[in-house]
């Protein structure tokens, strides 16, 4: 039976991977240090007896000595997620994003040389692309950041650096690495507290509006169900073809933010209003908007088979079903 560690298990995408791994039959302990995520993600997880979870820290090098002396794979999603956090807290999303992951691969590194294997995934991010002008972002784009002094970028730059050093060990040390460029993920226990446009929107439905869009609201975005992210990484580790490569990994259906705002209106609440407001009116003048985000995801289709099941309109009415059972 297989050891998984997940790192930010008590986050949204941690916690749904941590039920999928105990429902195919692993062992799974979820280390979490809640800045963001919380226990009661994992309440369905924790009934499970292959089950365990540890409060701390991925920057704690004791700690993650410990697991990975038993761990066979480690799922590294810890990270400080959003541009609200970052632009309140740019070191800590730094530090947590480039050290944390440096941590890691070095522990996973001691315990290849005592001939332990341990397969890692890094949750990598579309921001790695920054503001590649190009309609659809493949794997091997270049990277096009704005300045330093905009610390918007730095969050793309720190994951572009976890990418580096995850290829780097895998390079050097023959490390068994995958590495998934995430996209725009939304699905249960997701919280729009920290800026992200779908439970943002659904959550100001419900409460009765009106619905914040920034600028223009034509920035373009793809929702993948937070299932078809988890099922895509399943797949990207239970491949041999997958193992050293990057993948993108979400949905390739675009939506303008304000025909998605629309939508949540016609399903949630009609009566709701839509207001604009300027992005650097919500956000520091350092942070900048991207204008279309939106994944060329054949490579993990042709490497691993990978088709999204959920459509927008059936996640839609998922994130709604659930937010309303919250309120
Ligand atoms: N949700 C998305 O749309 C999206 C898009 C692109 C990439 N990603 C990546 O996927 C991963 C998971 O994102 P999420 O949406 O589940 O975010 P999340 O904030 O819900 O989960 C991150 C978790 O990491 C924990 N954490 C942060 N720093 C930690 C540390 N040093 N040690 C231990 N735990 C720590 C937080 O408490 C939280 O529970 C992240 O790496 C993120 O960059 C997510």
């Amino acid at each position: 039976m297989k050891h998984s560690v997940i790192t930010g298990g008590a986050g949204f995408i941690g916690s749904h991977l941590a039920e999928a791994l105990l429902a195919r039959g692993d062992h799974v302990t979820a280390l979490d240090d809640e800045s963001t995520g919380t226990p009661d993600n994992l309440s369905a997880a924790a009934a499970h007896f292959n089950f365990r979870y540890v409060k701390g820290s991925v920057t704690d090098r004791e700690l993650i000595r410990r697991l990975t002396a038993t761990a066979d794979e480690i799922y590294h999603l810890a990270a400080t997620v959003g541009v609200s956090l970052l632009a309140e807290h740019p070191v800590q999303t730094l530090e947590n994003n480039v050290a944390a992951t440096g941590v890691l691969l070095e522990e996973i590194r001691r315990e290849q040389a005592r001939e332990r294997r341990i397969k890692f995934f890094f949750a990598s991010s579309h921001e790695v692309y920054g503001k590649n002008p190009r309609p659809e972002w493949s794997e091997d784009d270049d990277l096009c950041f704005g300045p330093t002094e905009m610390m918007r970028w730095s969050y793309g730059a720190a994951k572009a650096i976890g990418e580096f050093l995850t290829l780097a060990y895998r390079r050097e040390h023959g490390l068994p690495t995958v590495i998934g460029r995430i996209f725009n993920v939304v699905g249960p226990r997701q919280s729009g507290a920290f800026g992200t446009a779908l439970p943002r929107f659904v959550e100001a439905a419900l409460a009765g509006g009106p619905l914040i869009v920034h600028d223009d609201g034509l920035q373009v975005r793809c929702f993948a169900h937070v299932a078809d992210v988890v099922r895509a990484i399943l797949l990207l580790m239970d491949s041999d073809r997958a193992e050293g490569g990057v993948f993108n990994v979400g949905s390739d259906e675009p939506i303008a933010i304000l025909d998605l705002a629309k939508k949540v209106v016609a399903l949630v609440n009609p009566q709701a209003t839509i207001q604009f407001r300027s992005f650097n009116e919500v956000y520091p003048p350092d942070m900048e908007d991207c204008r279309r985000c939106v994944p060329d995801i054949s490579r993990l289709r042709n490497t691993v088979g990978y088709f999204p099941r959920y459509g927008l309109d059936e996640i839609l009415r998922e994130v709604s079903a659930w937010k309303h059972g919250q309120i």
